[in-house]
């Protein structure tokens, strides 16, 4: 079958591995001198933000744990549903952790400004948010990134854990759709 049910997709290159590669160590660096020793708790967002966060998790050296959470904001395109709601909860109690919430890619902002919301009810110590790509100029609701792979211009991308219609989450590369 073919990647979008008869549709010709196709993708281009926009940020190779190995630049996402050396990124990513370079967060985990910082990340760690912005937190001691303390533990960090690493919060997934499924399922775009597998690929990132197994990387990020090993670039940060010293006490991490992860946990995972399901969001829904997106239908199956590339348009959004303008709703979002938890569809999958935490294992863990948040209550006096250092959490850092990672995304895939911080679009309008509706999806982290929600979850946002949600996290600080559990009492965290404190709550950062680290996103493999941003896209600034889509921004509807104003968030506040802290740890930032790559800023990208508006445009549709997949690889990296991130999908078109689900496809393409297991491209090395993050690549530009192009019909
Ligand atoms: P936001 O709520 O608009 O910030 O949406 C964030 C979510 O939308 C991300 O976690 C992705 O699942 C999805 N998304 C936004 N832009 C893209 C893209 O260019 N490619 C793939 N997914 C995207
Ligand atoms: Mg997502």
């Amino acid at each position: 079958m073919d990647q979008d049910e008869g549709k010709q997709v196709r993708t281009r290159v926009l940020i190779p591995e190995e630049r996402i590669r050396a990124r990513i160590v370079e967060l985990g660096a910082q990340i760690r001198s912005d937190y001691s020793d303390r533990p960090i708790y690493l919060i997934g967002i499924l399922k775009g933000a597998v690929v990132f966060l197994s990387d990020l998790a090993r670039a940060i050296p010293g006490p991490v744990r992860i946990d995972f959470m399901g969001i829904s904001s997106y239908g199956r395109g590339k348009t959004s549903s303008g709703e979002v709601k938890v569809t999958k909860d935490l294992d863990v109690l948040l209550e006096g952790a250092d959490v850092i919430v990672v995304e895939d890619i911080v679009d309008t902002g509706v999806t982290l400004t929600y979850l946002a919301h949600v996290l600080q009810q559990r009492r965290p110590r404190s709550i950062q948010i680290a996103a493999l790509l941003d896209k600034p100029s889509r921004r509807m609701r104003p968030v506040q990134v802290k740890y930032v792979g790559f800023t990208i211009p508006d445009e549709f991308v997949v690889g990296f854990g991130l999908d078109y219609a689900e496809d393409f989450r297991n491209l090395r590369d993050v690549c530009v759709v192009e019909e």
